[in-house]
């Protein structure tokens, strides 16, 4: 009989937002005529970029003409894509040698896919909560035994982030090999200033560990804070680094996104960079020459206050939702240099409990925080990624439902 992994079985039975999708599919079907608001899953839904548009048609008539059709995207070679991703580093003072840059097909395959390269007895340390795909790859990779009381799996490191610490991880009393690190959080929205980030490169750098570190939201920092780890110090000899074109510019639905290997990084005498090339050429084939072109397009000056235009429409949702929400007397994090909304559940509510609530009573569909890992239990995520209209109805129908409670309804 074929052995299954059985890894898998050690896994949640469903990923969280296929379970948010199935639960919502089926309030639909039960009350067809209710029109529910979606702020669970970070989807987008604002167009691409215009000049991103046009950069794809004009790619998808290239393609029409053998002279200037492409096959493989892996024989253009270093491409267009990856000069401009290296100019907009260079403005941030981060110089990249372009054969750093690895293109893909988002940041969720690379932060899972980055596993194949290290060991499994590696200790790797997730902060909790955090986005479950860095759990999950993990545990399907043979990273994790049995989990403890606590509902933890107890070869990967918890880093709790709570209320208390602002939500922001504490750097690891015991071992780690391999740390997760999210800033902009998803999904607390917190954003780590310099120091912060300083305090994880140098821990890393003493240890010998690698940072493995999510940018996919770099962009919604508005503040004056890092938008790439390699803007600190010593961060080139242990962190790699995954960004992603699909909250920045739309692309969720194109798929494309970048990961940066420093040259500089690795295991004793062994180059990370020289594994991960080796790992991508045999299982990626590369990301469309429609798509390089599309994304190509939004480092040009037009394209680039396109896509700012877009993210202030999105961080000004998020802003109204924890204005709206702070006002109904929620506690709330996040919403600032980061599109998600972090609130805590009223009430001694389980983020279940809160979830089928606003399902039920409100038609808001948010993302429980207890999805995100045992410490977000008691916690709520919304997105700033709905239509502003969309928003405001949420925002308001919240209001609503907790205007009753506090005059003593349901859940007084
Ligand atoms: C989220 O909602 O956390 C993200 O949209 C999921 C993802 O980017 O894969």
């Amino acid at each position: 009989m074929v052995q299954v992994n059985a890894n898998f079985a050690k896994l949640q039975s469903s990923y969280l937002f296929s379970t948010i999708g199935k639960k919502v599919r089926e309030y639909q079907t039960a009350h067809p005529r209710a029109e529910i608001i979606r702020l669970g899953i970070g989807d987008v839904t604002r167009p691409l970029p215009a000049e991103a548009i046009a950069a794809m048609h004009a790619a998808v008539d290239e393609m029409a003409h053998a002279e200037t059709f492409k096959g493989y995207p892996t024989d253009i070679g270093i491409t267009f894509l990856e000069e401009a991703i290296r100019a907009d580093y260079a403005l941030r003072g981060v110089a990249l040698e372009l054969d750093e840059i690895f293109l893909s097909d988002g940041a969720k395959s690379d932060c899972g896919n980055i596993g194949d390269i290290f060991g499994t007895e590696n200790i790797v340390a997730v902060c909790d909560p955090i986005y479950p795909v860095y759990v999950d790859t993990n545990v399907m990779a043979g990273r994790a035994g049995n989990p403890d009381a606590g509902g933890h799996w107890n070869r990967l490191v918890y880093l709790d982030c709570t209320a208390e610490t602002g939500f922001l991880p504490q750097l690891p009393g015991d071992r780690a090999d391999l740390v997760y690190l999210c800033s902009p959080n998803n999904p607390t929205g917190t954003a780590m200033n310099r120091a912060q980030l300083q305090a994880w490169v140098d821990w890393a750098n003493e240890n010998a560990s690698i940072l493995l570190y999510d940018g996919a939201y770099e962009a919604y920092i508005t503040e004056d804070l890092p938008r790439s780890i390699y803007e600190i110090p010593g961060a080139e000899t242990c962190a790699i680094e995954f960004r992603s074109f699909s909250k920045t510019a739309g692309f969720t639905g194109v798929r494309c996104a970048y990961t940066i290997v420093p040259k500089a990084l690795k295991s004793g005498d062994t180059s990370i960079h020289a594994l991960w090339g080796r790992r991508q050429a045999t299982k990626f084939n590369g990301v469309s020459y429609i798509t390089q072109r599309g994304a190509e397009a939004t480092f040009t000056a037009k394209g680039r206050a396109q896509v700012r235009e877009t993210i202030a429409y999105y961080l000004q949702n998020a802003g109204a939702i924890k204005a709206g929400l702070e006002s109904a007397g929620f506690s709330t994090w996040g919403g600032v240099n980061s599109p998600y909304v972090w609130l805590k559940a009223p009430d001694g509510m389980t983020s279940w409990e809160l979830f089928d609530l606003l399902l039920n009573e409100a038609q808001v569909v948010g993302t429980p925080g207890a999805g995100f890992g045992p410490a977000g239990e008691g916690y709520f995520r919304l997105t700033g990624f709905g239509t502003a209209e969309k928003t405001r109805q949420a925002v308001e129908r919240i209001q609503t439902r907790f205007a009753k409670f506090e005059a003593g309804g349901v859940l007084g």
